[in-house]
């Protein structure tokens, strides 16, 4: 190496022992070939003096052939390593790489600029604490500008630093710089970012890279590399909260149990009271165990095993957190998601999750909205493509503990896996909970603590392939009389006929079974329907069309069945017969009794039927025949 410190050569025992301690800045670079950002790079790494003598000949001899910069050697071919970025002239993938000055080590995240390396960008700015975007003086801000800010920001990085380069390129003009700043603040007051900042500078000459520009007197800011020098990173981390999740149970022997893991977030030690998630049982902290013997304390990215002072059942997956930590349980939570493969995530397929060190399964059960990474738009979408971005909502089968991304990004991300091919399809971060379980002070008492859900390994989707179609499920409602059996009958006559996996679920004949126990009272009906929801999901869940012919006159209860299912697969039918149609028709003879007193609560004479506001079929049964009505339900159901 061309030398960097006198010490190397002085004492290399010190020079070592420097190094070790020194603190390490993770960034990433933003930009295009076009803006620079090779180059700036290859500035850095030449001016800092760390690149080796041969790597230097090797660069200054293929400048001359594949180079873009005339007589000067093209430090962009320090960095566009691979030979097809160099025959193509962009760079493809994300490339970490390493340089280190008397105060700082650094490690630079350079990924490419275009929107088809969106995935690649999230990925290197996921673990970086300060973000390069480079933009060309000639240009100034432009849609990827935009773009990379954004996503920098989406990623929860703190610290902006916006490179306008090329400066030469503009005669360095102070009116121009000023121009692009001006420009900029206007994206700068959408981001969360609370640091941004602005360099001119020349990667190609130099310019306020690592030294100060001569030919910039008007700026009175540090070069590029001072900044990266001395920008305060240590107050990024989040030392309000503790978050360790458990890694791995180590159990060398029975005298020794020590929970693994990188500590996520707070400070750590001895003594302190902590509380295992999602058991919710409390503890004191023993001992802080390391291979180089036992912490006082430990920090945020610190490898640690903690021995507590009482046997709690802890697995790989839980977290400790601080007793007094109020972290909510969820089974689901909104999220910003990077969808990262070719092949578009669905909403409710069921994909593995990993949240921290948790594996659990879960879908997305709405796309709120994609984001338009070049404008900031909301836009709907139904799926995501390869490197879009969307807020989600997700499910999982069970409930785990819950971070904002922003205040804890170790344990408030989560990668999505295909279940099938394993590999690693999106990356999200979580924005909030929803739907919160009781806090797990109370959860003792409560019958579902002891109860997990079990995962299985053939899902809804994978019956419906088999079956060859989706499960759901079409609901009847209407009066008693109003046609509601003898049309469920008949559209599943029509879906078998057709080759279709049916049930149905009729009213009088539950109530011989399942629901035997139940009365016509307000809360029995209630619970009736409850039921029937429930049988109705499970089959819809085995990829059958389910048919539930019911009187369901309450509103509430026909919502909460709709809520067990995903979006459209639920088709609520109603049969709007009139009442004094179904009393004239009185098949059963119950209206004249309702009306004679010997039977109660008999729906319209004097128990209430709710009209559905918003049913997705009205059959109305009075000018059409069944079949007509049955054509009409199978156009809507399939
Ligand atoms: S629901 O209200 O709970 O949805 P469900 O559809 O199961 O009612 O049962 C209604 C059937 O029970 C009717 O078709 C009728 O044959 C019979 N029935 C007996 N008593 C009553 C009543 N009081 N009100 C309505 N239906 C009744």
């Amino acid at each position: 190496m061309s030398h960097q410190s006198d010490l190397i050569a002085d004492d290399i025992e010190q020079y070592l022992q420097e190094h070790e301690n020194k603190d390490l800045l993770r960034f990433i670079t933003c930009g295009s070939v076009d803006d620079g950002k090779s180059t700036l790079i290859g500035r850095l790494l030449h001016d800092s003096k760390m690149i080796y003598e041969d790597q230097l000949a090797a660069i200054t001899q293929a400048s001359k052939t594949s180079g873009t910069t005339g007589d000067e050697v093209d430090l962009a071919l320090l960095v566009d390593g691979l030979q097809s970025e160099r025959e193509q002239g962009i760079t493809i993938d994300v490339a970490y790489r390493f340089f280190s000055t008397d105060r700082r080590k650094f490690i630079i995240a350079d990924t490419p600029g275009h929107e088809q390396y969106t995935r690649n960008m999230a990925t290197g700015a996921s673990t970086a604490s300060l973000a390069v975007i480079l933009v060309d003086a000639r240009h100034g801000v432009q849609t990827q500008t935009r773009r990379h800010s954004f996503i920098a920001d989406l990623l929860g990085i703190q610290h902006l630093v916006v490179a306008i380069n090329k400066m030469d390129l503009v005669d360095y003009s102070q009116e121009r710089y000023e121009e692009i700043v001006a420009e900029y603040q206007e994206i700068a007051g959408k981001l969360n970012a609370p640091d941004i900042r602005f360099v001119p500078l020349s990667a190609l000459k130099g310019d306020n890279v690592v030294n100060p520009s001569e030919s910039m007197n008007w700026y009175e800011g540090p070069a590029l590399l001072e900044l990266l020098e001395t920008v305060e990173i240590t107050h990024d981390q989040n030392l309000r909260d503790l978050r360790l999740p458990v890694q791995y149970v180590n159990r060398p022997n029975l005298d020794f149990r020590g929970y693994c893991g990188t500590l996520a977030a707070g400070v750590m030690s001895p003594g302190q009271k902590v509380r295992a998630l999602p058991s919710g049982k409390v503890s004191t902290i023993e001992r802080l165990v390391t291979w180089d013997g036992d912490l006082k304390s430990a920090y945020p990215g610190d490898a640690i095993t903690v021995t507590l002072e009482d046997e709690i059942d802890i697995s790989r997956g839980d977290w400790l957190v601080a007793e007094s930590d109020q972290v909510p349980l969820a089974s689901s939570f909104e999220a910003d998601i990077v969808w990262m493969h070719e092949t578009a995530l669905e909403s409710g397929k069921l994909y593995d999750i990993k949240l921290a060190t948790r594996d659990a399964a879960g879908k997305v059960s709405a796309i709120d909205y994609q984001v338009d990474v070049n404008t900031l738009e909301h836009r709907h979408a139904d799926h995501l493509d390869l490197n879009t971005i969307a807020r989600c909502t997700l499910e999982l089968t069970a409930p785990v503990p819950v971070d904002d991304y922003r205040s804890s990004p170790g344990t408030g991300s989560f990668i999505i896996i295909d279940r099938l091919t394993n590999i690693t399809v999106g990356a999200g971060m979580i924005h909030q909970p929803l739907e919160s379980e009781l806090p797990y002070e109370f959860r003792d008492n409560d019958s579902k603590a002891n109860v997990v859900w079990n995962r299985t390994s053939v899902t809804q989707a994978m019956r419906e392939q088999l079956n060859g179609h989706a499960g759901k499920c079409v609901w009847f409602t209407g009066y008693s009389g109003s046609g509601k059996s003898t049309l469920a009958n008949a559209l599943e006559v029509e879906l078998n006929r057709r080759g279709y996996h049916t049930m149905l679920l009729d009213g009088d004949n539950i109530r011989h079974g399942l629901c035997k126990d139940l009365g016509m009272g307000e809360a029995d009906r209630t619970e009736n329907i409850r039921r029937v929801g429930e049988v109705a999901r499970l089959f819809a869940e085995a990829g059958v069309i389910v048919i539930t012919a019911f009187i369901s006159p309450f509103r509430s209860d026909r919502d909460a069945a709709r809520e067990l299912f995903d979006d459209g697969s639920f088709v609520e039918v109603h049969v709007d017969t009139p009442l004094d149609i179904c009393e004239q028709r009185d098949p059963k003879g119950l209206y004249q009794k309702a009306r004679e007193g010997t039977i109660q609560d008999f729906t319209g004479i004097n128990s209430p039927y709710e009209v559905p506001p918003k049913a997705e079929v009205v059959l109305d049964t009075m000018s059409h025949n069944q079949q007509e009505l049955v054509t009409q339900l199978v156009k809507v159901c399939l």
